[in-house]
């Protein structure tokens, strides 16, 4: 593993997942994000781990996918890759999974928090779906998980102007668990997952199966519709003008096409 460190028995039958690309702000990339799949996978089959704990670090826990990998992409290129079929392997965890979140949590990385099942923030953490400022959209999940968590007027809000929601915004609007001090953020996810781990297992599966499946048939189809046109900004001049941008450090000139 690369790109994150496993440690299977962080606490008594809690495990805990680091992303660690610390230099990227933990950028999703193909590798990190198939290494978190496989970790997950794993973790899932093993008896002992009852809970799992996904973090960053103090800075990030993750600022999205990775730009700079995606940058050149055709629309063909992105569907042939489909890079978000693994994230479809994360959602299906059966166990349940607590984001421990500090700093950026942007677009898949947002996304990625989303998917977990509680999340317990700094007061650092800041939200958010940028995508729009590279001349894309969110692609995993956000235009469904965020809209469902927050409601139409903010998601949209925030989708439309790629604008971040502070740690204390996002309990408010009920997208996160709760804020705890930067110091203590992971401490008190490994503290819930604990809590959890107390309860039976089987039980823990099957609520979360059905907690799930109050959205879960509208939310397969919402992902297909947002995932074919992430995918298809890619046949934009508009996503390469954006990404260009962002890597050179410059603003994007945008012109509609
Ligand atoms: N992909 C690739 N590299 C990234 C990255 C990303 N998403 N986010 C940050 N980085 C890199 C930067 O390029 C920089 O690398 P260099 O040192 O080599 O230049 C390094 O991480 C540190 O970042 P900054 O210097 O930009 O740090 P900052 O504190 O000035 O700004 C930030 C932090 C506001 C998070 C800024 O980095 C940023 O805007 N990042 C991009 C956020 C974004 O647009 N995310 C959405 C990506 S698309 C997506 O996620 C699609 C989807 O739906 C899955």
């Amino acid at each position: 593993m690369d790109f994150i460190q496993v440690d299977p028995q962080a606490r008594q039958h809690v495990a805990l997942i680091q992303l660690n690309r610390p230099k990227e702000l933990n950028a999703l990339n193909l590798q990190l994000m198939s290494e978190l799949r496989d970790a997950l996978r794993q973790l899932d089959e093993e008896e002992h781990v009852r809970t799992i704990v996904i973090t960053g670090n103090e800075r990030a826990f993750a600022a999205g996918a990775d730009i700079k990998q995606m940058a050149g992409k055709t629309a063909i290129d992105m569907l042939n890759v489909d890079q978000f079929a693994t994230w479809d392997q994360i959602r299906k965890t059966k166990k349940p999974v607590i984001a421990a979140v500090s700093g950026f949590a942007l677009g898949g990385g947002c996304e990625l928090a989303m998917t977990c099942d509680m999340i317990i923030a700094s007061e650092t953490a800041l939200f958010g779906q940028p995508e729009i400022k590279i001349g894309v959209m969110p692609g995993a999940g956000g235009t469904q998980r965020l809209t469902k968590a927050i409601g139409k007027a903010k998601a949209m809000e925030m989708v439309l102007t790629g604008k971040f929601m502070t740690a204390a915004d996002a309990e408010k609007h009920g997208l996160i668990n709760r804020v705890v001090p930067v110091e203590l953020f992971l401490e008190e996810a490994l503290e819930l997952a604990t809590q959890v781990a107390q309860m039976s297992p089987v039980a823990a599966r099957l609520a979360k199966e059905a907690v799930n499946r109050a959205f879960e048939t509208q939310l397969d189809e919402g992902l297909h519709f947002e995932r074919k046109n992430f995918y298809l900004c890619f046949a934009s001049e508009d996503q390469t003008e954006g990404m260009n941008a962002f890597v050179e450090k410059r603003k994007p000139a945008f012109k509609g096409r």
